[in-house]
């Protein structure tokens, strides 16, 4: 009925990256206004809620409490059920608000600013993780490569933007493959860190040579071998699994390029590919009470001893509710 963001890029621009200490305390700053906006813009008051969703892992646990502590005590005051949210469970769920029609099993490919992991949904909290990155995730790989060229944060738009103007062929980029020890590589975990010291490498040589640097091939070259190796990977996947459906979400599948490299592989392996639109492919709050009306309709609820965690597998979300 309405999703307010109380963005924090701003504040965090400044520091090229997400401080959680400042992060935590512009939580307690936005939340009671972000609220009582949500609930105006949609016109209702607390007797039209149902029932109070909150992320609760993974993430920063000092901006976790914050929207923990929030949620808890309007629980207890309004006597609404409380329903913890694990975050990549919110990210799938942006795809269920765009196509009301989706039904499991399909595949998700989320990539975030912490993520990078190819999800099998099976149903409401069935989950199991098929790729996923054995270092940086996809953007924080975007982050950390805008730093280096000195294009600011964050990264991931910043070099979708100037990419439009350089040549993607300019460099040849590792994709960053996962050996495995029998021999071969591994079909679906992706490597990040390798990419991100190739560029660092670049940076350095024409520093040291004192060339100017080829911002725009650089980022054009850098977001071409990311596209592809996500696009190989997720088509790979679902053409393994037999899932005829891929959903992408978080912030970097709101890369022009990703999204039109998928959506030609796709097509030439008729397959669907489910694309949200960008304010629902980065973080909001739809996705997270979409994810919650779901979880509410089937009676989980969480204990008022709900804990945040940094860390926490999907496979394990259902470990956040009580039984019905
Ligand atoms: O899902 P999200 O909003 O927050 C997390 O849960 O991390 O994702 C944020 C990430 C950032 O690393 C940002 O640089 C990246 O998404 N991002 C993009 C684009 N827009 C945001 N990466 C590539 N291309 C974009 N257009
Ligand atoms: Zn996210």
């Amino acid at each position: 009925m309405s999703n307010i963001v109380a963005s924090q890029i701003e504040i965090h621009h400044p520091y090229g990256g997400v401080v959680p200490e400042v992060a935590s305390r512009q939580h307690v700053e936005s939340i009671n206004a972000a609220i009582a906006q949500a609930l105006s813009q949609a016109q209702t008051d607390w007797d039209g809620i149902d029932g109070i969703a909150v992320t609760c892992a993974p993430g920063l646990v000092g901006s976790l409490l914050v929207g923990l502590t929030a949620a808890k005590t309007l629980a207890i005051l309004y006597n609404k059920p409380l329903i913890g949210i694990h975050h990549l469970e919110g990210h799938i769920h942006a795809s269920y608000l765009q196509n009301p029609d989706l039904t499991p099993p399909f595949l998700s490919l989320l990539v975030s600013g912490g993520h990078t992991s190819l999800i099998k949904v099976e149903g409401c909290g069935q989950y199991q993780t098929l790729g996923q990155t054995r270092d940086d995730a996809a953007g924080e790989a975007f982050d950390k490569v805008a730093r280096l060229l000195d294009l600011g944060y964050p990264g991931g738009p910043a070099i979708d933007r100037i990419a439009k103007t350089g040549n993607p062929h300019a460099f040849l980029l590792p994709e960053g493959k996962i050996s495995l020890p029998e021999g071969g590589f591994h079909p679906y975990d992706s490597s990040f860190s390798g990419l991100k010291t190739a560029v660092l490498r670049l940076v350095q040589t024409h520093q040291q040579q004192e060339i100017d640097l080829p911002v725009a091939d650089l980022a054009a070259s850098f977001q071409a071998i990311v596209a592809q190796a996500l696009t190989r990977r997720t088509i790979d996947c679902a053409l393994n699994y037999g899932l005829s459906t891929i959903a992408i979400g978080g912030g970097v599948a709101a890369n022009s390029l990703l999204r039109s490299h998928l959506l030609r592989a796709a097509e030439k392996h008729h397959l669907q590919v489910l694309l949200p639109p960008l304010a629902l492919c980065t973080d909001n709050a739809a996705m997270i009470a979409c994810a919650g009306a779901e979880h509410l309709q089937r009676g989980h609820t969480s204990p008022l001893t709900l804990a945040a965690l940094s860390r926490m597998p999907i496979s394990q979300v259902m470990e956040l509710y009580q039984q019905p």
